[in-house]
């Protein structure tokens, strides 16, 4: 416990969670969910979800990771061995997130190079699905390795990989204190030239108008939830493994609004550049913005690549610097995923950083081949439906259950960031947890089951 590496400056740490935090859920994901989620009146539950439940959730993990000093797993077991569990379940959720994770990474890394030549041509739906992915027709099909994707997927591992041999402060540290500034300067760049595109305005009316009548399904609040839980990188063992790098002394409170509120700007941002372009690509067209609209996959690798296309000048180098964006981003959470149970074996079995690396990681690296095949594209499904149902939401919820009811650990843990920070956390703070976040999100997932079955 004594020799635990240690992040070398305040700032070193805040960058490391922002760069967990902000990722591809930033920039492919909430655009997508948001639209498709009531638009203007999504930022309600959203803010809501941010402000009672991501929040909050953000203190608690970093208190539990620096109060107890151990991965996940640890950590929990310390707080009472009965619940270690909790932090292996949050890490298998890592560990499948990762190893489809690096594949999207290793896509954008592709489709960056392919941004000078414009190489999808004028169909880049059947360039990605087609020549790109080379997708079996059937899951029976399934067998090859795909090199367009295989070789950008090694580098993806060789980058990480490296990053992770080298430890908290001298890889981890680095690496973001490189790839967030340069993405936070690229991407401003990126929706500088949105949002002055023709047709941006529509776009940004289609993003921003509320659907007021979307503010009473449970659905949509499920999908907040579950949008700030993926995106604040909670509920997945991986703050609480960061925070466990912490000094002894350090202001949580403050690390974490200054990374949520990081985070969700990013997103705010995001939309704003996504839809711009979109509205650009329905102007082109001339057709409404509904109709360019395409979520997932679509939207980053089909949509894009089509507007890249009808950018007037500049377009190769405005199209590598989005896909860039999208690596960056991309590569900051994935370190930050994999660390969760590297550090989780690695305290376990008490081996060494290279051989937990090397089994971690290398174990992560290898399933995630399975996306590089032609069948690639169902086993991403598989995943994320695995993610949606088993993961994410429900995770923090058992957690805060478990923190708040179980062991009623509220209390301990508000003393303990208390007494480093300038923010006093007060009983809010344990309402927000104890009650809010238990009753809303469960009765919302309740619901959302009940008129799933109907
Ligand atoms: N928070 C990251 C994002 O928004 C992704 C992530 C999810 C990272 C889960 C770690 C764990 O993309
Ligand atoms: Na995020």
């Amino acid at each position: 416990m004594e020799n635990r590496p240690q992040w070398g400056t305040r700032a070193g740490f805040v960058l490391a969670a922002i760069g967990s935090a902000v990722g591809l859920g930033n920039i492919w994901r909430f655009p997508a969910v948001a639209y498709e989620n009531g638009g203007g009146a999504f930022f309600l539950p959203y803010l809501f979800a941010l402000l009672t439940a991501g929040i909050p959730l953000l203190i608690l993990e970093f208190t539990i990771g620096q109060k107890y000093r151990g991965s996940a797993p640890l950590s929990y077991a310390r707080m009472n061995k009965k619940y270690e569990w909790l932090g292996w379940w949050q890490v298998a959720i890592s560990f499948v997130i990762a190893t489809y994770y690096a594949v999207i990474i290793a896509w954008a890394i592709r489709f960056a190079g392919f941004s000078f030549s414009l190489k999808w041509g004028d169909d880049p739906e059947g360039f990605l699905f087609g020549s790109f992915l080379k997708l079996a027709d059937n899951p029976g099909d399934v067998g090859g390795i795909v090199p367009g994707v295989f070789i950008p997927l090694v580098v993806v591992w060789i980058i990480t990989l490296g990053i992770l041999f080298k430890g908290i402060k001298k890889g981890i540290e680095i690496a973001n204190k490189i790839f967030i500034p340069a993405l936070l300067i690229l991407f401003l760049i990126i929706v500088v030239r949105s949002v002055t595109l023709e047709g941006a305005a529509a776009g940004l009316e289609a993003f921003f108008k509320p659907d007021w009548g979307q503010i009473a399904n449970p659905k949509v609040w499920v999908a907040a939830y579950g949008q700030i839980f993926f995106s604040l990188s909670i509920a997945f063992a991986i703050m609480v493994t960061y925070a466990s790098y912490l000094p002894k002394k350090t202001d949580i409170t403050n690390n974490a609004f200054i990374t949520g509120f990081a985070n969700s700007g990013v997103e705010l941002l995001a939309g704003i550049g996504v839809f711009a372009a979109l509205g650009f690509m329905a102007s082109q067209a001339g057709v409404p913005v509904s109709e360019v609209v395409a979520g997932g996959v679509g939207l980053a690798f089909v949509v894009f690549p089509q507007i890249i296309s009808e950018m007037p000048a500049l377009n190769g180098i405005f199209g590598s610097i989005f896909f860039i964006c999208l690596v960056l981003a991309g590569l900051s959470s994935l370190i930050s995923i994999v660390e969760t149970f590297v550090a989780g074996i690695e305290d376990k079995f008490k081996l060494s950083r290279t051989k937990a690396v090397l089994f971690g990681g290398g174990l992560a690296a290898i399933v995630s081949i399975l996306f590089s095949t032609n069948g690639g594209l169902y086993f991403l499904d598989a995943a994320d439906y695995f993610i949606n149902n088993f993961g994410v939401a429900l995770a923090g919820l058992v957690e805060v259950i478990i923190v708040a009811w179980v062991l009623r650990e509220l209390k301990n843990l508000q003393s303990h960031a208390n007494s480093m920070s300038d923010i006093r956390l007060g009983s809010w703070w344990k309402i927000c947890l104890g009650i809010i976040t238990p009753v809303v999100l469960g009765y919302m997932m309740v619901q959302n089951i009940v008129t799933n079955i109907k």
